[in-house]
């Protein structure tokens, strides 16, 4: 019997105002296949299939999907299949009418994305002039008492920042702020060089949110992670493969983790076709890495015994850096590829950004 899922992630769409360099979508987001959105019924029956899989928390994301009109009507659906469900917004196009029916219609918690705490920067991260409509988005939020969470995808280019960030939340009323390190895959990959911070950077932050969270106490909470390429240790991605989490791409496609179409051995079974509940349990995706029976070494023989706390880390990763998915994940010291992880901490690269776009294909 596998574990059951507790939270399903949603991506409504790719389409996205915003432009963002990290963004963890595939980098072939402009592919056909992918405009081909899942309907309303779909969604709708999927919510109903994830609550009765234990599926307790249901993240609506996208691209931004906001720009699903069927929103208010997909809202309605994960209250009534008893799931607690977020908009992972960019909130730009979160205005007080179109909030107000997805509170009516059951929205349980609203996240919104900040790239910046300073404008001008905000806006040249995203790629899109919305740092204005973020600020407006949450105090929508706030006024009709929606829980909300604040996000920030930190690199080097905003890093510096995080105490006016942090203030900002705190001004904004948000209880819980999100300070995401960036994950190196999707279009964060060929933006890495921009992107990677140092280690001074990091100690720099991890003081500011020390000092925030002495001062500002339990009012709000302040997730911080380390990024994974100053580990020594990898975490267990998504909680193990196939274990806490499913990840539905806008076509239907069902995928362990965000980034899961990069390993080209895997073919993704769709909801248009299986039961949410057989892709859980049968499908061959989900079943290559779950467990530990797949890992080689030095994972088989973990020299820490940490096989079941880290689950080798994580695939997406172990592949780009390898060119094996079933390899440890370099971030482990033990990977003979751990300098890969240590060379990349230093190899600043280019500031420019390669903006996310879904017109042109990137050469990766
Ligand atoms: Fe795919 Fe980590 S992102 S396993």
């Amino acid at each position: 019997m596998h574990p059951r899922p507790s939270s399903l992630i949603a991506e409504l769409s790719y389409q996205c105002p915003l432009h963002c360099p990290y963004c963890s979508n595939p980098l072939e987001i402009g592919r056909e296949a992918y405009r081909d959105e899942l309907e309303t019924d779909h969604w709708v029956r999927v919510f109903e299939e994830a609550g009765r899989l234990g599926v307790l928390q249901l993240a609506l994301t996208g691209g931004e999907p906001m720009l699903r009109r069927d929103l208010v009507e997909l809202c309605a659906g994960a209250r009534d299949a008893g799931l607690y469900s977020s908009l992972i917004t960019a909130g730009t196009l979160f205005t007080p009418q179109r909030a107000q029916a997805l509170k009516t219609a059951g929205l349980d918690h609203v996240q919104i994305s900040i790239q910046s705490p300073d404008p001008d920067d905000n806006d040249r991260i995203a790629g899109n002039r919305s740092f204005a409509k973020k600020l407006a988005a949450a105090r929508t939020a706030k006024a009709l008492d929606f829980p909300l969470t604040i996000n920030c995808v930190l690199h080097r280019q905003n890093l510096d920042r995080v105490e006016a960030l942090l203030e900002l939340a705190l001004e904004l009323g948000a209880q819980r702020v999100e300070l995401a390190n960036t994950q190196y895959y999707g279009w964060a990959v060929p933006n890495q060089g921009a992107l990677m911070p140092t280690l001074g950077q990091l100690r720099r932050a991890e003081e500011a949110v020390q000092r925030f969270r002495e001062r500002v106490g339990p009012k709000v909470s302040v997730l911080w992670v380390l990024p994974d390429f100053y580990e020594e240790l990898p975490k267990a991605c998504m909680g193990g493969w196939g274990s806490t989490a499913m990840v539905i791409a806008p076509n239907g496609a069902v995928m362990p983790c965000q980034a899961a179409s990069t390993i080209p051995e895997l073919e993704f079974a769709n909801v248009r076709d299986h039961p949410l509940q057989w892709i859980w349990d049968q499908s061959e995706a989900f079943a290559r890495f779950r467990g530990t029976d797949w890992m080689q070494e030095p994972c088989r023989t973990c020299p820490l015994g940490r096989q079941q706390e880290d689950r080798g880390g994580c695939r997406c990763q172990a592949l780009r850096l390898t060119g094996d998915a079933a390899a440890a994940d370099p971030v482990c010291r033990f990977s003979p590829h751990h300098h890969r992880v240590v060379e990349a901490r230093t190899a600043a690269g280019d500031e420019r950004f390669q903006y996310r776009t879904m017109k042109k294909p990137l050469n990766v």
